[in-house]
């Protein structure tokens, strides 16, 4: 099945992509120089901007993953988080970057920022490929961003619509009738609601 097909627009070319991480790559190293940053990335959507990030700063630095789903809420502003996955380390003493793939509300986003801060790390910050500024529920100071986009339900490079299209290499709009269907029977959220032709609830 091609998955070129259901794509409307193309909102962020690869090389584009590419070459805003190469910028914020190079921005981390220079910011941290003399620490070793660990990198905290969410799972799933953040698994392609952190590899290739990560790739693109020259010193020191260290990797770890979280994964959280929002809580069996019926729409996707309810504000409980939960953690499915938490780290593999204390963060004590460290210089944490949270590294996340989209920030839309920010309720994802206050909330790690809530946890990890009591946790004690020497300094927290945020690193957020895309901000859908006008989204957003809750202020997030976004220390490294890559880029701001409209409201729109975007997919690729990490992003997915019920599990698919996370694999396209660029930052996409879905055909219209793409968004009201079932995308994989197996990987699609046990409950989805639709709100103006968009997705209310999805995958994180
Ligand atoms: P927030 O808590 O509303 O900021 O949601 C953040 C999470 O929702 C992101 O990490 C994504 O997993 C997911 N998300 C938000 N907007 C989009 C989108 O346009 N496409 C795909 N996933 C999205
Ligand atoms: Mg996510």
């Amino acid at each position: 099945m091609a998955l070129l097909d259901d794509i409307d627009e193309i909102l962020i070319p690869e090389e584009v992509l590419q070459a805003r991480i190469r910028e914020l790559g190079r921005t981390i190293g220079t910011d941290y120089n003399g620490k070793e940053p660990l990198l905290v990335a969410i799972l799933t959507g953040a698994v392609l901007f952190v590899s290739d990030l990560i790739r693109q700063i020259s010193i020191a630095c260290q990797l770890d993953f979280m994964a959280t789903s929002s809580y069996g809420a019926k729409t996707e502003s309810s504000g409980i988080v939960r953690i499915l996955k938490d780290l593999d380390q204390s963060i004590e003493g460290r210089h944490v970057i949270i590294v996340d793939d989209i920030i839309d509300t920010g309720l994802t986003m206050d909330y790690l920022l809530e946890t990890l801060k009591a946790r004690y790390p020497a300094s927290l910050k945020v690193c957020a490929l895309l901000d859908k500024v006008p989204r957003r529920l809750r202020h997030v100071p976004i220390d490294y961003r890559g880029f701001e986009i409209p409201d729109k339900f975007v997919v690729g490079y990490g992003l997915d619509y019920g599990g698919r299209y996370r694999n396209l290499p660029f930052i996409c709009v879905l055909k219209p009738e793409i968004y009201g269907q079932e995308p994989g029977a197996d990987d699609a959220p046990a409950v989805r609601h639709f709100t103006h032709g968009r997705p209310a609830r999805m995958v994180r």
